[in-house]
């Protein structure tokens, strides 16, 4: 007796589909991969006890996420970064070209960056979008 298939999966109605672009919801896949454990993406909320909520980081000067949060946030305000898509982008990249880094800092600040363009790309997209997760 031959196997019958299983059936497709029921496909989610597509007005909802059609709300949140397919890369901010890729780039939402990839900040719970490799930013939640330290930051937040709330509309409310400090953040967690590792770092703080980025909600509105696009459009922000560099630091004040980190002075709401509590954290020494001196070396990012003197940089004078605003956080845009653009300076996110580089930043993404190749973080100590935008941050000058410190010794035995253990905030992302030091990471070595992220390798794939449209990674980093996905995750700006969804850094922008103002709805939150
Ligand atoms: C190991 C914990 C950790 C991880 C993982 C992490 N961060 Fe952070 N992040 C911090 C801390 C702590 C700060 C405070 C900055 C400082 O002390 O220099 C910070 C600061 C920031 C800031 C600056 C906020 C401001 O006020 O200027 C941005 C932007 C940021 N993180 C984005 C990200 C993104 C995007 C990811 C994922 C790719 C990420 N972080 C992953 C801990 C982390």
């Amino acid at each position: 007796m031959a196997a019958t298939p299983p059936p497709p999966p029921p496909r989610p109605p597509p007005e909802l589909v059609a709300e949140i672009p397919f890369n901010v919801r890729r780039g939402q896949a990839i900040f719970k991969k490799y930013c939640s454990q330290c930051h937040t993406f709330k509309t409310e909320g400090r953040g967690t006890i590792r770092g703080p909520n980025l909600f509105g980081v696009v459009g922000s000067n560099s630091g004040s996420k980190v002075k709401e949060w509590g954290g020494s946030f001196q070396r990012l305000e003197e940089f004078r970064v605003i956080w845009s898509k653009e300076t996110l982008l580089l930043w993404l990249r190749r973080p100590a070209d935008v941050v000058p880094q410190k010794r035995q800092d253990r905030s992302c600040m030091t990471f070595r960056g992220m390798d794939h363009e449209e990674d980093c790309a996905d995750l700006v997209a969804f850094l922008a979008n103002s709805q939150g997760c």
